[in-house]
């Protein structure tokens, strides 16, 4: 298949969505401002094991802080990088738990960036797949 387009203009601030590209998962999530600043907070990247993804190859429109082209929305290859499970989202807060996704095979976590945590068997962040925005809500992935 050749790019996929997707319509996010009827997204909540908070939901995900997932679409298939390729064969595999894309995770898609409209980021509330409360989650990105989150993303930024010396207590969280602290816990990351890669917080700036600096042992990937990143598309250059993920090289930044909230590793995406829009900060409000992130776009992640839905694979855990341990040994391929589907992570769960799980964006409810709670005070040990800032938002992100769960691997239930063996217990990686994410960040909503898709930051792994230390302590954790995944070695790696999630990917970020090849997309672009034709405009403010409308991403074309691949
Ligand atoms: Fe996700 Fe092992 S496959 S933790």
């Amino acid at each position: 298949g050749g790019p996929l387009t997707v319509d996010l203009s009827k997204m909540q601030a908070g939901q995900q969505i997932v679409v298939t590209w390729r064969g595999r998962p894309i995770f898609i999530v409209r980021r509330t401002p409360e989650s990105l600043t989150t993303l930024k907070s010396p207590e969280l990247l602290a816990r990351l094991r890669d917080p700036q993804s600096q042992s990937h190859q990143q598309p250059p429109y993920a090289a930044n802080w909230s590793r995406s082209a829009k900060p409000e929305y992130a776009v992640l290859v839905g694979i855990c990088t341990h040994l391929g499970c589907v992570p769960s989202f799980r964006p409810t807060v709670t005070a040990d738990w800032p938002g992100g996704y769960l691997c239930q095979c063996h217990g990686s976590k994410y960040d909503l960036a898709g930051r792994v945590y230390r302590g954790v068997p995944a070695p790696l962040n999630l990917p970020v797949p090849p997309y672009r925005f034709d405009n403010d809500a409308t991403l074309v992935i691949g």
